[in-house]
């Protein structure tokens, strides 16, 4: 379950939304989450879980996009033995299940209305029949809803009753989508990496300039999900020290080139005085063709400490 430390951001806007959210979540005020696809809903969701007096409860999701709408009901509600063809024993639905928890409302913007009306009355008296029971359920849940779809939108349209959207936003948290967020961009970046190189056993030093002056630039419109993919995917492909504009897969014609400078540039950032030392020896030497006493000249120290140079680097003139 995520906290609110697993946020990396040092947007401000952001910030604010978590310290909003680390206020209500003790208290079991409706939370509904908007934001484009990616930007982190689910996480702020079980974020607020975790911190609130259910923490140690359920935090049951539902995605409601993904459920056709004839097997919604007996999803969120469950159903009884015999209640339909198939219901071969009684099954609780994810409103039970989340008793004493939270219940994650994902895509509510999708949901039909009849199944909206149902939700407003098990919110509004906390108690539903399962399909095809009698008996009153009752459960203590607290509602956190989610969506990319603009809502309001919606409910001009008639397409998602406006009580129950009254009912689910008693607060509600918009998260900007990541081209908002600049300086988030490279933090989270950086944040990948690392977590990428721990669980793939890497030791990628860093980002070059030029891939992250082209992530910057990058519209992710997939948001964090691209984001933390890409990065992903060019640390579980790098064998090298860095990585280059051309691990990042979501280069376009129109990205810049990567030149050989620029290459060189970023990787000396990352290297240490002795590794600056060596490749320098190295190129100086190849440049005068291995003629030592040149190449002792050129770098300004006698010719018995370049031989030692040579030694402790282990340099060899290539055939
Ligand atoms: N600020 C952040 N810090 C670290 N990881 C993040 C952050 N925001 C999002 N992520 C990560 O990005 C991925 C997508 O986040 P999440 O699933 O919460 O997005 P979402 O808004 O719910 O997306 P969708 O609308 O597609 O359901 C997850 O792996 C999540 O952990
Ligand atoms: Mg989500």
């Amino acid at each position: 379950m995520a906290e609110f430390k697993d946020i990396i951001t040092q947007d401000t806007h952001i910030l604010k939304i978590i310290n909003v959210a680390k206020k209500i979540a003790a208290s079991d005020i409706s939370v509904l989450i908007t934001g484009e696809s990616g930007t982190g809903k689910n996480l702020l969701a079980s974020a607020i879980h975790s911190s609130s007096h259910r923490g140690s409860g359920p935090f049951i999701s539902v995605n409601c996009s993904a459920i056709p709408d004839s097997l919604i009901e007996s999803e969120l509600f469950g159903y009884e033995k015999g209640a339909f063809t198939g219901a071969v024993s009684t099954r609780k639905g994810k409103f039970e299940m989340a008793h004493e928890g939270t219940l994650f409302l994902d895509e509510i913007g999708d949901m039909n209305i009849s199944v909206q009306t149902k939700i407003l009355q098990v919110i509004e008296t906390k108690t539903f029949h399962r399909v095809g029971g009698e008996q009153p359920i009752y459960a203590d849940v607290r509602i956190i809803s989610s969506t990319n779809k603009d809502l309001v939108r919606k409910v001009q349209k008639d397409e998602f009753r406006m009580d129950l959207y009254y009912r689910i936003r008693e607060i509600l948290l918009h998260i900007p989508p990541l081209r908002e967020r600049p300086g988030d961009i490279s933090l989270l970046a950086q944040h990948f990496l690392k977590a990428f190189c721990k669980d793939f056993g890497k030791k990628i030093k860093g980002i070059s300039n030029v891939a992250m002056n082209y992530i910057l630039k990058h519209e992710w419109p997939g948001n964090i999900r691209e984001l933390r993919n890409i990065i992903r995917t060019a640390v579980a492909l790098n064998d090298k020290d860095m990585i280059w504009l051309e691990d990042i897969p979501v280069r376009t014609e129109f990205a810049p080139q990567e030149s050989e400078e620029a290459r060189e540039t970023s990787r000396f950032e990352s290297l240490s005085l002795m590794e600056v030392e060596k490749i320098h020896i190295e190129r100086v030497l190849r440049f005068c063709g291995w003629n030592k006493s040149k190449a002792a000249s050129i770098l300004k120290i006698s010719r018995p400490r370049l031989h030692r140079k040579i030694k402790e680097y282990s340099l060899r003139e290539p055939k």
